[in-house]
């Protein structure tokens, strides 16, 4: 879900903002990579503080314009780049030292409610789902992949019951018509033994689609070795989720790293006693009933953190195993180019 709402006067809400600031304290100065723009809730609250800078990333090239009005306000402390955070080691960090990495996962409030995008089950348009720098939409998924791999979709990345019945039926209903958002949503509702009470029922086949699409599951893997590598020692890394298989990712990768009984039998000896990660809180912090009550969609984030100890060697190959079941459900994708569809 996502992190970020505007209210009817269109007040924008970063999501534990407070919680964050306390952990990287700004007050003492610093360089933080801003993985997660947006429209810079965060970046804006740090750089109020005069001794920080702020290195921006956002996928969506839409969030430029809220950069370049930061720039013009912070021209020496604030950059942007239309990078994915999966890609953040090819950012040019020779002449940095970055003391903390900041991520809010998940899409915005003006994304989901931009129905060309189709990102929202409400939207009337294509099925999308790009967030940015992607390589093919969920109609491509949607009308092409194979029964099997779309219950797969659905199943893992979803934790949709219904999963095989609704891509049989996917599978029987695009033989005769492209399917489109509003379509998707009839055959997910006829598919469903029960009808939605509290949630909608097309959001977990929704949120599995748009994780598929956007590869969510390998940029978030991928931006947890890359922060690693690239923080200072004692520098801070911040992930916000907003549903299990993200959080369930982040901590077993966050335990994987500061337990040093965890690291593979492969790490000599004596790298093995050493831990690369330290852990403050074992528990996620969430939000305080009151932001719950002025933003909403806030109520399933939950924040981890962890700050870098050592250097980091030999570890990736250890995390890409863990996570194998996931990215192979991902790579599923690749069926789309190399044309074996069935
Ligand atoms: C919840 S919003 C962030 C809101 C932000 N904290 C704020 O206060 O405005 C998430 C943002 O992350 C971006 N995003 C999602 N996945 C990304 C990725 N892999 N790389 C870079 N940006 C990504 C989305 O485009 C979206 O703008």
């Amino acid at each position: 879900m996502n992190a970020t709402i505007l209210s009817d006067n269109e007040k924008h809400f970063p999501v534990l903002l407070n919680e964050i600031l306390s952990i990287i304290s700004p007050q003492n100065g610093g360089t933080f990579i801003d993985c997660t723009f947006g429209q810079g809730g965060y970046s804006k609250s740090i750089l109020k503080f005069p001794k920080t800078k702020i290195l921006a990333i956002d996928r969506d090239n839409n969030s430029k314009k809220f950069a370049d009005l930061l720039k013009i306000q912070f021209r020496n402390r604030f950059s942007f780049y239309n990078l994915k955070f999966g890609d953040l080691t090819s950012l040019d960090l020779k002449n940095e030292k970055i003391n903390g990495l900041i991520f809010d996962l998940g899409f915005s409030y003006i994304q989901i409610t931009d129905y060309k995008r189709g990102l929202s089950f409400k939207s009337q348009g294509p099925l999308d789902m790009r967030m940015g720098l992607n390589d093919f939409s969920a109609s491509e998924v949607i009308n092409n992949l194979g029964q099997k791999d779309l219950e797969l979709i659905f199943k893992f990345f979803g934790e949709e019951k219904d999963s095989k019945k609704i891509a049989k039926n996917i599978i029987r209903e695009r033989k005769n018509n492209k399917i489109d958002t509003q379509k998707l949503v009839k055959i997910i509702n006829f598919s469903k033994k029960k009808n939605y009470k509290r949630t909608h029922n097309s959001t977990k086949v929704f949120q599995a689609l748009r994780i598929f699409v956007n590869k969510e599951i390998s940029e978030l893997i991928k931006s947890l070795i890359a922060s690693v590598k690239i923080l200072e020692k004692n520098g801070l890394m911040i992930f916000v989720s907003f549903h299990s298989i993200e959080d369930k990712i982040i901590k077993t990768f966050f335990k994987l790293l500061s337990e040093n009984n965890k690291i593979s039998r492969y790490i000599p000896e004596d790298e093995k006693k050493v831990n690369i990660l330290k852990l403050i809180k074992k528990k996620p912090i969430v939000p305080s009933e009151e932001e719950i009550k002025i933003n909403r969609p806030s109520r399933s984030a939950k924040l981890r953190y962890a700050i870098k100890i050592n250097e980091a060697k030999n570890f990736e190959e250890e995390v890409f195993k863990k996570f194998k079941f996931l990215i192979d459900i991902e790579k599923l994708s690749e069926k789309l180019w190399k044309n074996i569809l069935w």
